[in-house]
């Protein structure tokens, strides 16, 4: 059996989840999907905006709620692009594949992000590798992050 390897954070300031976004970027390989698990204003979006500084994108990023997935570039070697998907509104993986998300996902040169990321399970492979990230809402300013590695 695969060891899990798990870590804690804690953040009391949006500034500081994204500050551990970036810090989480630069462990990051291209083909890696990140599946962020949270309630609503939990701070996962606020978590990709750290990803996409410490990777050079140079837009805004916002929760793709109406657009369901967002594509950044970015401006590192390897990485081409970091892809933001968000299946809130979705009914299930159907309206995914419809929007060509598998394209995304485990291709090696893009890192793929997904909030609610429930709906997208059926389009994960074995082979892919992934983490999940785990926000908890603790007090208006306190979230409690759990990142676990599980392949
Ligand atoms: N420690 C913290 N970490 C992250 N966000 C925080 C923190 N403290 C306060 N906030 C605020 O909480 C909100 C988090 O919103 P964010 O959009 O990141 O949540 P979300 O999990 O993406 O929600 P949704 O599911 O609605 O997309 C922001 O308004 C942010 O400023
Ligand atoms: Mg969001």
């Amino acid at each position: 059996m695969k060891k899990k390897n798990i870590v804690y954070y804690n953040t009391d300031s949006p500034e500081k989840t994204r500050s551990l976004g970036e810090e989480v970027a630069a462990t990051l390989c291209g083909g890696d999907i990140l599946l962020l698990f949270g309630d609503l204003g939990a701070g996962k979006t606020t978590f990709v905006q750290g990803l996409a500084k410490k990777l050079g994108v140079s837009t805004d990023v916002v929760s793709p709620t109406f657009t369901l997935c967002a594509v950044y570039p970015t401006k590192t070697k390897k990485i081409k692009q970091l892809v933001h998907i968000d299946t809130y509104r979705i009914h299930g993986p159907n309206e995914l594949r419809d929007i060509g998300v598998e394209e995304y996902l485990g291709s090696p040169d893009t890192i793929c992000v997904v909030e609610w990321p429930e709906k997208i399970e059926s389009l994960l492979t074995k082979n892919m590798h992934t983490k999940k990230v785990m926000f908890s809402h603790e007090a208006p300013r306190k979230r409690h992050i759990t990142i676990e590695e599980i392949a």
